[in-house]
């Protein structure tokens, strides 16, 4: 049994239900402090089965404890945490408390019962500002804020935990941006309040909610100006999870994964496909940069391919195709229900 630590999220649901379709058996434990159970119940709805659910914070061990009291836990998959950057900036005691003391309870709880295998939610913000492009696991790391080093301090303590210990078995997946949803347009990602990220603002303007999106600069070193970035789709992301979760049995010291397309597009370049998906004009307008934010930033995914025999197959057209049947069925998100 898998257990799944922030499964009822944005890219946690979407594992749950490739996990489902290759076979493997799931607990989700989540405290729904940015999610709704109503996503567990959609993807009940979609694999057409109950979802094993705890309901608690990864913080709390005596929580964490029942899980591996009441299931026959193997093997974690580790998506709980804060992930919003600017709010990271306002809160990092919060931020460094839930996601670097929420990992430290989980590994601790792990360690008791003898659980030793754990696949980490990592992200290429690690990388800061790289020196070039594409970006390669063995690129310099760096952080500029609580968010990114909460990320940066987990691996560190990850790395730790396996020099302390060799039966450690742990995979550090670096996302580069996810976007997109389920085809089924059931599931997607459900942003609280106005949305910090690309792909929801663009398509929370088309369905009319937003009257326009901001592009934050136009006069970056990229092919038209604006920020260049390397777009997942979530379902390539989730099936990434279930190859490590799969291959983590043979992993040797601790293994680390760009999961990206490898493939670089702007903020215009996205606009533009969304159009298309969605049959809507995006009004747009360009206001300054966005302080903290990068030219350009996507993968070398050759590693990802190497080790997990992974490589993301879904492009943009599709990303924005199912980012729009999830919106436009669902516009407030799961908030309906
Ligand atoms: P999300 O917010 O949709 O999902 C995270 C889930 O964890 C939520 O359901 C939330 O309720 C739960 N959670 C948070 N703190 C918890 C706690 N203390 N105890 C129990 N549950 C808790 O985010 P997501 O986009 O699905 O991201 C999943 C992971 O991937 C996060 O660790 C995030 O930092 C990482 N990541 C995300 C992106 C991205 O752009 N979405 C990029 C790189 C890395
Ligand atoms: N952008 C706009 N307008 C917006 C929102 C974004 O122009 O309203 C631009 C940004 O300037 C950037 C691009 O769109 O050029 C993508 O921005 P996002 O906020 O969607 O994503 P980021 O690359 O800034 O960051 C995301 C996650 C981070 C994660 C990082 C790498 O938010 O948590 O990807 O995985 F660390």
């Amino acid at each position: 049994m898998i257990l799944v630590t922030g499964g009822a999220g944005y890219i946690g649901s979407h594992t749950c239900i490739e996990l489902h379709n290759a076979g493997h058996d799931f607990v989700v434990f989540d405290n729904f402090s940015n999610s709704s159970s109503e996503s567990l119940n959609r993807v009940a709805k979609i694999i057409g089965k109950e979802i094993k659910l705890v309901e608690g914070d990864i913080r709390d061990s005596a929580a964490l404890q029942q899980v591996f009291d009441n299931y026959d836990i193997e093997s974690v998959i580790h998506f709980a945490g804060l992930k919003a950057v600017g709010e990271s900036v306002e809160m990092p005691l919060e931020y460094y408390d839930n996601n670097i003391v929420g990992t430290l309870h989980l590994c601790e709880v792990m360690k008791k019962n003898n659980c030793k295998k754990i696949v980490f939610s990592s992200s290429a913000t690690v990388y800061g500002d790289p020196h070039t492009t594409p970006i390669k696991e063995d690129f310099p790391l760096s952080a500029t804020n609580p968010y990114g080093k909460s990320k940066l301090f987990i691996e560190e303590i990850l790395r730790d935990l396996y020099i302390s210990d060799n039966e450690w078995k742990i995979v550090l997946l670096r996302y580069f941006n996810p976007v997109g949803a389920h085809k089924s347009g059931l599931i997607g990602e459900d942003p609280n309040g106005i949305p910090n990220n690309l792909m929801p603002f663009i398509a929370q303007t088309a369905v009319g909610k937003r009257e326009h999106l901001s592009v934050f600069g136009n006069d970056y070193d990229t092919h038209d100006g604006t920020g260049v970035r390397d777009y997942i789709h979530v379902i390539d992301l989730s099936m990434g999870h279930v190859k490590a979760i799969e291959k983590i049995n043979s992993v040797e010291k601790v293994l680390t994964v760009n999961l990206g397309t490898g493939k670089g597009y702007s903020v215009l370049d996205m606009v533009q496909a969304f159009e298309k998906a969605s049959g809507k004009e995006i009004p747009y307008k360009i206001t300054p940069r966005r302080s903290g934010d990068i030219a350009k930033c996507f993968a070398d995914p050759s590693y990802a391919k190497a080790v997990l025999n992974w490589e993301a197959t879904r492009d943009v057209n599709e990303m924005c195709e199912d980012s729009w049947r999830w919106q436009v069925n669902n516009p407030n998100g799961y908030k309906n229900d």
